[in-house]
């Protein structure tokens, strides 16, 4: 090779490393914000990134661009390694007309998009962009809607995951809203279609970037985003943590990971974990963490709709997505967020192989108006529809309450559940002993001499007569009721047996589910 081509060469990776300059690094750094290359060496093992397209430019010739055209054009892309793991990468650099998304970097991360879905490995697109290039009109328009396809067709495919780590504004929040898990970062992130000033111009409502779409908001009140960090650099090591429960595509297994923990170690504090009193709260993380390999639970949408626990961890080294109801929140009802949250959950593990195990202590649906003016109904159809299509394999712990549609919903044995075990504490019934007693009673109560105490009696006998696991024992409708200490090795044996689980839903294009 020429000396000239040498340095050529030399010079535009410079140029291409370099970003936007020194000037506008520092005040990305100055934003408590990493470049796009630093994010991507703490995202990946150490020098396995291999940067694909560092020597594109942009295309555009309006508005002085023709004169200032950096190679890589504000993207950087390519492969990488994360726990020696192959992963498909992509990250928009903000210093570079800030992070917007023109006609060729668009090309560039479909390209990164197709190798992904051709090599069968995960997507993680670290997003941090004023949207589409303002400068290039229809044509980065196009880009996204070249990317969104793309998104949209990986679904299911590869996992797909995206950081939000900058101001994601327009175009920049619908891709990341396409992927199956959204990171963001406290007090720099944001997510929004249209930002404070549009708002104010076209509903004089007054807010701020923040309280519009910051980490906080989205994380608890819309659910877009799965995981918040403190920074950039624990956002990497948040998504490090996340692939090591990913397969690399739907035709493969999560990584099997044999640890120290035995498989057949029983906990004695399960059996005192529920209370007797019915109304009583308990975490049912207590009971995850319990059961799960060296009581590792990575949980996701954490502060969304927190009377439902979903996430990810092992039993005897194989990778499970848990779905937990969490009757220390409203008891643990299932409302709309609730319904969606775990509807998401169970599709995502569905998908990509990784069997759901539930954990199942519910009161029902919740009643009243602001759930069924806003679609309970259609809602908590989705977390049905999700459990009904699932073909993994889908394990049952009854641990307490299982009444009415909720018990139907929840992985029964109907919608073909393959290992439903109950512990003694659990009362499979239409509905709680008070509710049904004074429904069922209700004349009897009213013309007894003493109507208090006959409805006392009545409750009582209720309760004795359905509030157990014993008669959905006897139809079969639980395969087992187990003591709550011994729920880990059985849990962990019966997964073992349902390993060549093969079941097949019937061909179709797709479902209509109830969106
Ligand atoms: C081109 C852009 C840009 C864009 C920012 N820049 N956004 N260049 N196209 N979309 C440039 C700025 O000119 C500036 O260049 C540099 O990036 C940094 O921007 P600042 O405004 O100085 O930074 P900051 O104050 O942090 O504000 C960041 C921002 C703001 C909130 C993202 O720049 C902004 O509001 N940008 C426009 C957002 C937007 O409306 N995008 C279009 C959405 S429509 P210099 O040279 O001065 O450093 C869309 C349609 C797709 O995306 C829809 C598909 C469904």
């Amino acid at each position: 090779m020429s000396r000239e081509v040498t340095e050529r060469l030399q010079q535009l990776r410079a140029q291409s490393a370099a970003g936007g300059g020194a000037e506008r690094v520092a005040a990305q750094h100055a934003r408590g914000k990493l470049t796009a290359r630093e994010r991507l060496e703490l995202l990946l093992d150490q020098s396995s990134f291999e940067e694909r397209d560092a020597f594109v430019t942009h295309r555009c010739d309006a508005f002085g661009m023709a004169e200032h055209k950096p190679p890589g054009d504000g993207c950087v892309t390519g492969t990488g390694r994360v726990h020696g793991r192959p992963v498909a990468v992509y990250a928009q650099d903000f210093t570079v007309f800030g992070g917007s998304l023109s006609e060729s970097n668009a090309a560039k991360i479909c390209k990164v998009l197709d190798l992904a879905m051709k090599l069968g490995i995960p997507v993680v697109g670290l997003n941090d962009s004023g949207g589409a290039r303002i400068q290039e009109g229809v044509v980065s328009l196009a880009g996204y809607s070249d990317l969104f396809l793309r998104n949209t067709l990986a679904s299911g495919v590869v996992p797909q995951i995206s950081a939000i780590l900058g101001p994601c504004a327009g175009g920049a929040v619908y891709s990341p809203a396409l992927t199956d898990f959204v990171f963001m970062v406290e007090g720099t992130s944001v997510m929004h279609i249209t930002g404070p000033e549009v708002v104010e111009a076209v509903t004089k409502e007054k807010v701020s970037s923040e309280e519009l779409g910051g980490a906080e908001v989205h994380a608890r009140v819309s659910g877009v985003s799965h995981f918040t960090a403190g920074d950039d650099a624990e956002c990497m090591a948040q998504i490090r943590r996340l692939l090591g429960f990913l397969p690399l595509n739907n035709a493969e297994d999560a990584p099997l990971l044999p640890n120290d923990d035995p498989p057949d170690r029983e906990d004695p504090a399960l059996d005192a974990l529920v209370p007797d009193a019915v109304q009583q709260p308990y975490d049912s993380k207590d009971a995850i963490r319990s059961v799960v390999d060296q009581g590792d639970f990575l949980e996701v949408h954490k502060d969304f709709a927190r009377n439902i626990v979903v996430g990810f961890a092992r039993l005897g080294g194989r990778v499970v997505g848990i779905v937990a109801n969490q009757p220390a929140v409203l008891a643990g009802v299932l409302d709309i967020d609730a319904s969606v949250k775990g509807a998401r959950f169970v599709r995502f593990c569905d998908a990509f192989n990784i069997p759901l195990v539930t954990f199942e202590d519910v009161p029902g649906f919740l009643p009243g108006k602001a759930q069924e003016h806003g679609g309970i109904i259609r809602h908590g159809a989705k977390l049905l529809y999700a459990y009904c299509e699932a073909t993994v394999p889908k394990l049952t712990v009854i641990t307490r309450k299982a009444y009415g549609g909720a018990y139907c919903v929840l992985s029964s044995k109907h919608i073909r559940g393959d290992y439903n075990v109950a512990w003694p504490s659990a009362q499979i019934a239409v509905m709680g002993a008070e509710g049904a007693a004074r429904i069922i009673f209700r004349k009897e109560i009213q013309a007894a001499a003493d109507p208090e105490e006959l409805e006392q009696r009545k409750i009582a006998e209720y309760q004795q007569r359905f509030a157990n696991p014993w008669i959905a024992a006897e139809r079969g409708y639980v395969d087992d009721v187990i003591r709550p200490r011994e729920t880990r090795p059985r849990l962990i044996r019966a997964l073992g047996v349902l390993h060549t689980k093969r079941d097949l839903n019937p061909p179709k294009k797709h479902g209509c589910m109830p969106l």
